[in-house]
């Protein structure tokens, strides 16, 4: 991954000239040192492969008031997005503390603000705002039967959404939070039947990108947040992308660049007799089951049922506009102009429509974080349709299949090759 290290007022730092002589330097590549000035691209080279653009952080003190240190990373996907941001951000290291602050008034005011989290951009209002949640399920044209996950900064915010926790619950807690974990428990009956659906559980989660830690507390409020997107859409994992389809429906967007995770938590229900992974994520059963024992994992891809214990877990949940097939072998579309390509590592072949690489080897973590961006960038080409395989069945790999097979179903198999 490249690394922009940037310590000082951004804009002066990356005069235009700067930018393009650091474009040209990507992509030639040769590299570009600027030590004095605090520009730093040696990790770039050692890790990252120039033909992929496989990211770029951004990293500049940014004090924001929550326990993590005073640096601030931020992840972008290509270099003109890392550009950009710092284009319109030039005192990034300012701006944000301050934004923050006022963006968690919005919060507390019963304002909807959309936030980075480490997995996608959520849409925040106050949990405990019956009118401001209630917003929520009007701007996404999300059905009140999905429920909504709570975004807790620190344990004490436990009190008033939860009623009771096994003791598994803070060993889990322990270890994975904050993280991309979201645990289902037994409801405070404080807890407003509009963020629930009625439910007798609530859905919690710590997320850990510290933007959403740092707003979640400015606003003093547990944050209900479901995905940026509009209802069945794919999650949008930019600020660009909550705009595209939010734009004029929510008060504020808090710009953070791109979700590392890429991907939605794991949510994991301890209201049911066996601890069951009724989404998957991340955090895989791997690594529940040494705190936990025994772990089910539900069956979230067979035909629509509206009684799924986790409602929002339907078919078409991140359904893409342009149809995407899961297929064999991808290669066999190879001399199609008019269709996308997902490819989970580098290929010699040459294809005539256009690809887009997700991950260098095979590898999970980098193919989750650029999934859904990957996804959107296809979509845009208008194309007559996108094809992909599925990832090895382990780690975050099934996550991401869980995901292609959502996004997929509804179409069935291309009618001809
Ligand atoms: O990573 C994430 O979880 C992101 C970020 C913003 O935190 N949020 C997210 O929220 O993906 P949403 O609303 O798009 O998906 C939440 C899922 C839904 O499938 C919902 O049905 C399930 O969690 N859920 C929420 N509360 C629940 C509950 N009480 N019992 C069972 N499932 C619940
Ligand atoms: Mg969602």
């Amino acid at each position: 991954m490249g690394s922009l290290y940037i310590t000082n007022e951004l804009s002066e730092l990356l005069q235009p000239k700067d930018t393009q002589a650091l474009e040209q330097s990507i992509l030639k590549p040769t590299f570009l040192q600027k030590d004095d000035a605090g520009l730093d691209l040696v990790q770039l080279l050692k890790t990252s492969s120039f033909l992929l653009g496989c990211g770029f952080t951004l990293t500049f003190h940014c004090p924001l008031g929550i326990p993590s240190d005073e640096l601030l990373t931020l992840f972008f996907h290509t270099l003109q997005d890392a550009i950009a941001f710092i284009k319109n951000h030039p005192t990034a290291h300012e701006e944000i503390p301050q934004t923050i602050q006022n963006y968690g008034k919005l919060l507390a005011e019963g304002k909807l603000v959309a936030f980075p989290t480490e997995t996608v951009y959520g849409l925040g209002a106050d949990a405990t705002n019956e009118h401001a949640v209630a917003r929520i399920f009007e701007a996404k044209q999300r059905p009140f039967f999905d429920p909504l996950i709570v975004h807790i900064a620190s344990l004490d915010q436990l009190d008033g959404l939860v009623s009771e926790a096994p003791q598994s619950a803070y060993r889990l807690m322990e270890t994975f939070w904050p993280g991309p974990l979201t645990l289902v428990m037994k409801k405070h009956p404080s807890v407003a039947d509009i963020v629930t659906a009625k439910s007798a559980t609530v859905a919690v989660r710590m997320p850990s990108n510290p933007l959403a830690l740092a707003l979640i507390k400015a606003s003093g409020r547990p944050i209900a947040a479901p995905s940026a997107n509009r209802f069945g859409y794919t999650s949008p994992t930019t600020a660009e992308h909550v705009h595209q389809q939010l734009s004029g429906r929510i008060d504020a967007v808090l710009d953070g660049g791109a979700c590392t995770v890429g991907i939605e938590s794991t949510v994991l229900s301890l209201y049911t007799d066996v601890p069951t992974i009724l989404r998957p994520g991340k955090i895989g059963v791997e690594e529940l089951k040494p705190i936990l024992g025994d772990v089910k994992v539900a069956q979230t891809t067979g035909p629509t049922d509206t009684h799924l214990e986790s409602p929002g877990l339907l078919e078409n949940h991140y359904a893409p506009k342009t149809p995407l097939y899961l297929v064999e072998d991808v290669a066999e579309y190879k001399d199609r102009s008019d269709v996308g390509v997902l490819l989970f590592e580098q290929t010699d072949l040459e294809y005539k429509g256009p690809t887009q690489i997700i991950s260098e080897h095979k590898n999970a973590e980098q193919a989750a974080s650029r999934l859904y961006w990957a996804i959107r960038r296809l979509e845009e080409m208008h194309l007559s349709f996108m094809v992909s395989t599925l990832l090895p069945h382990q780690g975050i790999g099934v996550a991401i299949n869980n995901r292609l097979k959502k996004a997929a179903i509804k179409h069935g198999q291309p009618s001809s090759l």
